[in-house]
């Protein structure tokens, strides 16, 4: 009974909330693990269109519970707002459960979080502005507010005084910002207390028992492989660990009860904010990917940077998450173009490298060795069965598996949720 983990292979924006949403029915919990309201997952269900940013998508399924794990960072406003938008259109949301040491993002992580990226100037990140990095920094630092804090509220003073001391040089002294009352901070916590009470408990010990009483466990992961904090494009990523092995971590359970990684890949590429990008287009050919995709930041609405597939990116995801399967998405979005190009190695320097390079200067230097794969006309979007897609989209299909060294078991030919080829059963 299968504990399965999913995550981004690129740079996210692959896909991975409809990868979730697809196993469905035969999924009794879904966890998120990592992040917070920096993710977007665009989910299509009967013509619906729902947009979530902190909820695991698990929250779409009847039947399913939805998990958000330690490693989340919470902004509490945001989920209640995201709870209650669900419940407004009559999606039920009272199965949710919060870990109780899952970290709070609060106002002063999203201030900071913007004024020191503009404090960055042209070496800025291009976060989502949401908290998320200082919200992670307090919590290695070891100045976090817990889930759990909430309900004791001497312990919340205590632990606000001594965050907010910090916060308050570095916002007057070094960022010219008023200083931020701890009561301020107090009043908007309790009333999250008391709305978030019913859905918190020990959510690594409820995980725990439902693999040992055989159920099936998504973990769902948020952002992707390249905007890891540890194995991704430093210091362009994200502040969490985003591949596989975050999922234990940030859910409280050891690795070996993983028994699958299924990570989503897109069939070209895209990233939103600054760093490296070897594949990116800056013409025409970007426009057509960003136009026909749809590429545009769930939660932010920023334009994706977009280029070609990079086979050098779908091998290190394989390698740093231990996949076993890979879903392609979105193979629609490049019909009707005569050749796709997918770049197959980097050249940095003169010197042809078909793993990522060591280190991030030679990834700045890093110019793409594309192969070009013949195109196809034909309509994808029906297709069900590998044998309905054109022969050329086939052989992308076979040779991008080829390449990244590990098979694909379903191909995204759509954005709704039955519109996809299915090669394996993911469980
Ligand atoms: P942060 O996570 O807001 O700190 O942003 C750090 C980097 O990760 C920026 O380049 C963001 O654009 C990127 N990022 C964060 N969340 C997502 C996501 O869900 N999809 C794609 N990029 C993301």
């Amino acid at each position: 009974m299968p504990a399965i983990v999913i995550v981004g292979a690129q740079w996210g924006d692959e896909g991975k909330g409809k990868a979730t949403d697809q196993l469905g029915e035969s999924v009794d919990y879904c966890v998120r693990y990592q992040g917070g309201n920096n993710a977007g997952h665009t989910i299509v269900v009967d013509g619906e269109k729902y947009a979530l940013h902190l909820l695991p998508s698990g929250i779409l399924t009847p039947g399913c519970i939805p998990v958000i794990g330690n490693g989340v960072v919470i902004d509490a406003g945001v989920l209640l707002d995201e709870m209650k938008a669900l419940a407004d259109r009559g999606v039920d949301t009272s199965r949710l459960l919060i870990s109780a040491n899952a970290h709070l993002i609060s106002s002063y992580h999203s201030t900071i979080d913007k004024v020191s990226e503009r404090f960055l100037g042209k070496n800025k990140i291009g976060t989502t502005g949401r908290g998320i990095g200082p919200a992670y920094a307090d919590k290695i630092s070891r100045l976090g507010i817990r889930v759990g804090d909430l309900f004791d509220e001497k312990i919340l003073r205590q632990k606000l005084e001594g965050a907010l001391d910090q916060k308050n040089h570095l916002l007057v002294k070094v960022y010219n910002r008023r200083a931020i009352g701890v009561d301020d901070i107090l009043i908007e916590f309790k009333g999250y207390a008391e709305a978030l009470r019913p859905y918190v408990c020990d959510t690594s010990r409820v995980v725990n028992a439902a693999l040992d009483a055989g159920q099936t466990v998504v973990f769902e992961g948020a952002q992707a492989t390249l905007l890891d904090v540890d194995h991704g494009t430093y210091p362009f990523v994200t502040s969490s660990s985003a591949t596989a092995g975050g999922a234990c971590t940030g859910s409280g359970i050891p690795p070996n009860r993983i028994d699958r990684v299924v990570a989503v890949l897109k069939a070209y590429t895209t990233r939103v904010g600054e760093g490296p990008f070897p594949t990116e287009q800056h013409d025409a050919v970007g426009e057509r990917l960003r136009e026909t995709g749809g590429e545009f930041g769930t939660t932010t609405g920023r334009p994706r940077r977009c280029g070609w597939f990079d086979a050098v990116i779908g091998r290190y995801a394989a390698r740093v998450n231990g996949v076993t399967d890979f879903v392609l998405t979105k193979l629609d979005v490049l019909t009707g173009l005569e050749r796709v190009p997918v770049c197959v190695a980097y050249d940095v320097d003169g010197v042809r490298h078909d793993e990522m390079p060591m280190t991030q200067t030679d990834f700045h230097h890093a110019t793409p060795v594309y192969e070009q794969l013949p195109g196809w006309s034909e309509d994808i979007r029906g297709a069900r069965e590998l044998a309905d897609l054109p022969a050329n989209a086939r052989a992308y299909v076979r040779t991008l598996e080829d390449m990244v060294g590990r098979r694909i078991s379903v191909v995204g030919v759509g954005p709704g949720r039955d519109e996809s080829v299915v090669l394996h059963d993911l469980l």
